[in-house]
């Protein structure tokens, strides 16, 4: 059984590597572009919490901003990162080079054109409606899907032609990723299962699965390649790796009810989802306990360290994000969160603590061993911070407005008594967004930097020194 990150190099030519730096680079570049579209927006929609009548034209309305936000968040921030990284995890993990540099081309141009379409669509007022994260018109909905089609091939291609006997562990989570997406995104565009109770079953399948079956394992690929990288040490359990990942797959796929509970749907179908929603803590407490334990003992090397903390923040978004869920997915719990800005809260630990904080550590890990480039210290240092305070900000102040606003519900309190009991929440919510998107402007300089700056070291492109791993 394979344990560490050792590969074989022999066919990898500098020009192999060059290609696979730029790639890698220029979806981590137009990633970070959507992260700051995204954001400003995110920013305005706070602000409109605590000022209604601000920016009120048809185009700047919530209604068309909020899908805005969280498909950009989505397919332009978070995808495209998350594909830009598991390229060069792939590639590098296989001891190999890129199955097809043209497939990843067309598929960032493909995943791009999508992502503007879409939002250009979603602020003209072209929405699918209530498909939440599928608010994108459908023939929008297939180039993405063209893209994903295209990426699945194309990493699976990269894979195949490894100079390792084994598969990295990172390779089962980013394939069974992009796999499992292909069939979420397609079951989501089937035109029969657009209406009446099944439309409502098929949208809690993908919009869970979107975070469960796509983020989820194409970020945990992420972390078991960059934490031993950066330790330069094996994970501490492989066994425990793959039996996190069958466990995930088996339970994640039947959870996507937990978000109708209370809804016509079937009641069984909810307690079902229940019962596989406290399942759930096998594949998160295992894996996060896999990560944690390979960090073990090595305190000083985390401090010192702003991608292993960035991916530390990370692990523990994943631990404490996802534990929340499965309490929020209890009867007695939803009745008072369900609904409320507690939710909100959730989203962004989930989404920006564990998601977004994990891409962070794994750019900053990786692209500099790509390019050669480093980001200066106080940039890094600055978008920690902020980024961690922000985000602390966003989601305390969320959790607690959220449970105010819930009992209020339940005790029957008009319903403006509890918007003027969250009012000083969103005001806090606005302060953590404003700082969150200010570490956002200093990521993009220290991606410039990592792209365009001076080189701080030759590229590993020809000393391939970046796979020597225990
Ligand atoms: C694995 C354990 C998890 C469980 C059991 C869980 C459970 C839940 C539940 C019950 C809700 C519905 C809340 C409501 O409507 O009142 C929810 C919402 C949500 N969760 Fe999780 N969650 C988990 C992990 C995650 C992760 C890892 C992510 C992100 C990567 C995530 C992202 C979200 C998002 C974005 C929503 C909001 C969906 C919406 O717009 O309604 N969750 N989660
Ligand atoms: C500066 C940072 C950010 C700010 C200020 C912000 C702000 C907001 C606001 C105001 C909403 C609307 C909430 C509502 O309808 O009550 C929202 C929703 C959402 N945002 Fe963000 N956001 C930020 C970053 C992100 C990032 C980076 C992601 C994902 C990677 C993300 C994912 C989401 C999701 C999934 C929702 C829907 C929440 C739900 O329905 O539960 N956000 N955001």
């Amino acid at each position: 059984m394979q344990t560490s990150i050792a590969a074989h190099h022999s066919s990898v030519s500098e020009k192999d590597d060059r290609a696979l730096a730029s790639m890698f680079g220029a979806y981590t570049i137009t990633a970070t572009l959507w992260l700051l579209f995204a954001t400003a927006i995110g920013v305005l929609l706070a602000y409109k919490f605590g000022a209604p009548d601000f920016a009120p034209g048809e185009w700047l309305t919530f209604g068309r901003l909020r899908p805005i936000h969280t498909n950009a968040t989505f397919y332009g921030w978070a995808s495209l990162a998350l594909v830009g990284l598991a390229y060069y995890v792939a590639a590098r993990s296989s001891g190999t080079r890129l199955y097809s540099v043209k497939l990843g081309w067309i598929g960032l141009v493909l995943f791009n054109v999508a992502a503007v379409a879409g939002t250009i669509a979603l602020d003209l007022g072209y929405n699918d409606g209530n498909l939440e994260y599928r608010e994108w018109p459908w023939p929008i909905r297939l180039i993405f899907l063209a893209a994903l089609v295209i990426t699945a091939w194309n990493l699976i291609g990269t894979v195949a032609r490894r100079n390792t006997e084994d598969i990295y562990l990172s390779n089962w989570y980013t394939i069974g990723g992009v796999l499992w997406t292909c069939i979420i995104a397609l079951v989501a565009i089937l035109p029969w299962y657009q209406y009446g109770l099944g439309q409502v079953s098929v949208s809690g399948y993908y919009m869970h699965n979107a975070v469960g079956m796509w983020f989820t394992p194409l970020v945990l690929g992420i972390f078991y390649y960059a934490l031993p990288k950066l330790l330069s040490r094996p994970i501490y359990s492989y066994a425990l790796g793959v039996f996190a990942f069958w466990t995930n797959l088996v339970f994640y796929p039947i959870i996507g009810a937990h978000h109708f509970l209370f809804s016509p749907l079937p009641w069984w179908l909810q307690t079902t989802a229940i019962v596989f929603s406290v399942a759930m803590l096998v594949p998160v407490w295992g894996g996060s306990a896999n990560f944690l334990l390979t960090m073990r003992g090595r305190l000083r090397d985390l401090v010192q360290s702003y991608p292993l903390m960035f991916i530390f923040v990370g692990v523990i978004g994943y631990l404490v994000g996802s534990t929340q869920g499965t309490f929020e997915a209890f009867r007695s719990l939803q009745e008072v969160w369900h609904m409320t800005n507690f939710t909100v809260g959730h989203s962004h630990l989930t989404m920006y603590g564990f998601v977004t904080f994990a891409i962070w550590g794994g750019v900053y890990a990786l692209l500099p061993l790509a390019t050669g480039k480093a980001p200066g210290a106080l940039g890094l240092s600055l978008h920690f911070w902020m980024a961690v305070v922000g985000s602390f900000i966003y989601v305390i102040s969320l959790s607690i407005g959220g449970t105010i606003q819930g009992l209020d519900w339940i005790h029957g309190a008009p319903f403006i008594q509890s918007v003027v009991d969250i009012q000083p929440f969103w005001v806090w919510r606005g302060v953590g967004g404003l700082l969150m998107f200010l570490s956002h402007i200093v990521f993009a300089w220290n991606v410039w930097r990592m792209s365009f700056g001076p080189s701080t070291t030759a590229p590993l492109a020809s000393a391939h020194a970046d796979e020597a791993v225990a």
